[in-house]
């Protein structure tokens, strides 16, 4: 885990005492809404539907005990006793009141947390595996990577009025769990004779034009790679469309110029600043990994694990669905899910996040992670205290066994608190996992990832779901299209329209019916919706979302 130096410290509290002097100026009235707006959203603080939302990154996803019980703090105190995960490892308080803001990131800042740069035109929060450390396939662990970018990168002079946002994921493993090639830039930790260093995607993004990254450079050493990400950076902050927000994300920059025009742009450029860094990145990044030391892992029995799996049928269903392979065989990846049935995915209520910290602390080596898919990680836990782990779980309602299943689904917060949602986001989710809860077919269905999107700017990443749901607004009337066949992993693929959408009552039953569909054609019992999707294609779905009608069925 990073511990701050005194420049991290002091530089968080010297913007904390800034903008406690700016929200006085606000509620006084020396400051007008419009001129307050550009300082509040430097600082995470939007306005949305109802209230201001407080922002707060976890960076690369990592938290530790004491800054979960200091999230849990801040929900009880200044907000309504909940926060909300979300797809970019940030955590929104929904009720934050003006005057207390610097309050709450005073008591960020009290455990090395703060709201810097998770809003505006800058190089955002960055993300990365929230297996990292841990997961079995593993080739390094990207948080050193993404630390040294996050230090790079927080209040650069070069990047803070960018043409747009700028997104960067980090992953070091085989499997992408972090979305990489959805990112403005995606870094895969890889290994070139022998050496550690990434391989660099450039221009891919969701949004409303959904682009997948492409390879900008297959290798870069871990000593040229800020010189270079600050190449990336620099050519599309000069290349960037400011006339047109919509057209402003590097993505467009580099479907417009066409990728190798980029990567010859960034070469000449890298070469021209790479004199300016020393070696001093490779001293730090040294340093930080330090810090990312895996814990001491004990060797001991795993009996109360192979007891409890033999006899618990509802431990057995839970491990079967929860966990993942670790680099240790003694241990296992837990993956607590924020959805049970019929709740708000990723919301976590100060109670469960107390639980979660303890429970970190109790069985966990004092590790979380929150995932892009709006859950809760613990990335280390000696199988032998799984069961005790998994009643502690129960006991607030954190234990649903449904990771990477039907309801197990990323939904933003659409019109229940977004500004610019055109359609509810939160109710579609809570309606398609109650409705699978009782028809008791979940994990008869197996891998299945739903995504949904409350508007077109994609936040609850729709185009990457096997099965998409995008909420817009037709005429006054909620409408939601379905897209299919899309992939968030290291095959990203966007999803394909089926065709008009379905009203707000219409919609549950549309993913019925696919579903149905789904099990009537798949080959056998192991072949997943999306398997079945890229065998088939869009037909037989197709027809089950868009039945012929009885009328037109006699008139032919
Ligand atoms: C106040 C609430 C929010 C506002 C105003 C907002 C605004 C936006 C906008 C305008 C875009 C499109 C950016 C572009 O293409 O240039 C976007 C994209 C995105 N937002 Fe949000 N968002 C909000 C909340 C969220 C939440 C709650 C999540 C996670 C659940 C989220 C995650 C994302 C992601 C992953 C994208 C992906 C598109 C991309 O940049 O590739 N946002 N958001
Ligand atoms: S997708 Fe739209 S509705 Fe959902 S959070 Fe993003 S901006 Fe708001």
């Amino acid at each position: 885990m990073y511990k701050y130096n005194d420049f991290d410290a002091a530089f968080v509290r010297a913007r904390c005492a800034q903008f406690r002097g700016q929200v006085e100026r606000r509620v006084d009235g020396s400051l007008t809404e419009e001129e307050f707006r550009p300082l509040r959203l430097m600082n995470g603080l939007y306005l949305q539907l109802h209230a201001y939302m407080l922002r707060v990154a976890i960076p690369y996803g990592t938290l530790n005990p004491d800054q979960m019980d200091q999230l849990a703090y801040i929900a009880d105190t200044w907000d309504k006793g909940y926060g909300h995960f979300t797809t970019r490892q940030n955590i929104q308080f929904n009720w934050p009141k003006l005057p207390d803001v610097p309050d709450m990131l005073d008591a960020l800042a009290d455990v090395e947390m703060h709201a810097i740069q998770t809003s505006g035109n800058t190089i955002r929060n960055v993300t990365a595996d929230h297996f990292a450390g841990a997961a079995a396939d593993e080739i390094a662990d990207p948080r050193p990577v993404a630390e040294l970018i996050r230090q790079w990168s927080t209040d650069h002079p070069e990047f803070q009025f960018l043409p747009r946002k700028f997104k960067v994921a980090v992953t070091g493993a085989e499997a992408d769990r972090a979305v990489v090639r959805a990112h403005d830039i995606g870094l895969v930790l890889k290994r070139h004779n022998g050496e550690l260093g990434a391989q660099v995607i450039v221009g891919g993004g969701l949004g409303r034009t959904p682009m997948i990254g492409k390879v900008l450079k297959d290798f870069i050493s871990f000593g040229d790679l800020l010189p270079y990400l600050e190449a990336v950076v620099s050519v599309w902050n000069l290349l960037g469309r400011r006339d047109n927000k919509y057209k402003a994300r590097i993505k467009i920059t580099v479907h417009e110029h066409g990728i190798d025009d980029i990567a010859a742009r960034v070469e000449e450029r890298f070469a021209l600043i790479r004199p300016d860094f020393d070696e001093s990145a490779l001293d730090a990044l040294a340093q930080i990994e330090h810090f990312f030391a895996p814990p001491v892992f004990a060797n001991k029995p795993v009996d109360a694990y192979t007891r409890a799996y033999e006899n618990d049928r509802m431990f057995r269903a839970w491990a079967d669905t929860n966990l993942a392979a670790h680099k240790d065989d003694g241990y296992a990846i837990v993956t607590v899910s924020t959805k049970a049935h019929g709740k708000t995915p990723g919301d976590a209520t100060s109670a469960q996040m107390r639980v979660l910290a303890q429970a970190a602390r109790d069985w966990g080596h004092d590790e979380l992670r929150i995932s892009h898919e709006q859950n809760v990680i613990l990335p280390h836990v000696h199988k032998s205290n799984l069961p005790a782990l998994h009643a502690a779980l129960k006991a607030v309602d954190l234990a649903t066994a449904n990771i990477g299943l039907i309801s197990d689904i990323i939904a933003c917060p659409g019109m229940d608190y977004c500004a610019l949602a055109t359609a509810r986001a939160i109710p579609v989710a809570q309606g398609i996992a109650t409705r699978f809860d009782e028809l008791k077919l979940e994990h008869d269905i197996g891998a299945l990832k739903i995504k949904i999107s409350g508007c077109i700017n994609a936040c609850g990443h729709h185009h990457v779901g096997h099965i998409g749901i995008l909420g817009l607004d037709r005429a006054g009337v909620e409408n939601y299209q379905i897209t299919l066949g899309g992939d968030g992993t290291e095959t990203t693929v966007i999803g394909e329209r089926t065709g008009p959408g379905f009203a707000y009552d219409e919609i549950v039953p549309a993913i019925e019916r696919l579903i149905a569909a789904y099990l009537e054609v798949r080959d056998h019992a192991d072949e997943t919706f999306l398997a079945t999707y890229r065998r088939l294609g869009m037909g037989p779905f197709k027809a089950a979302l868009y039945p012929p009608k009885e009328d037109s069925a006699h008139a032919a």
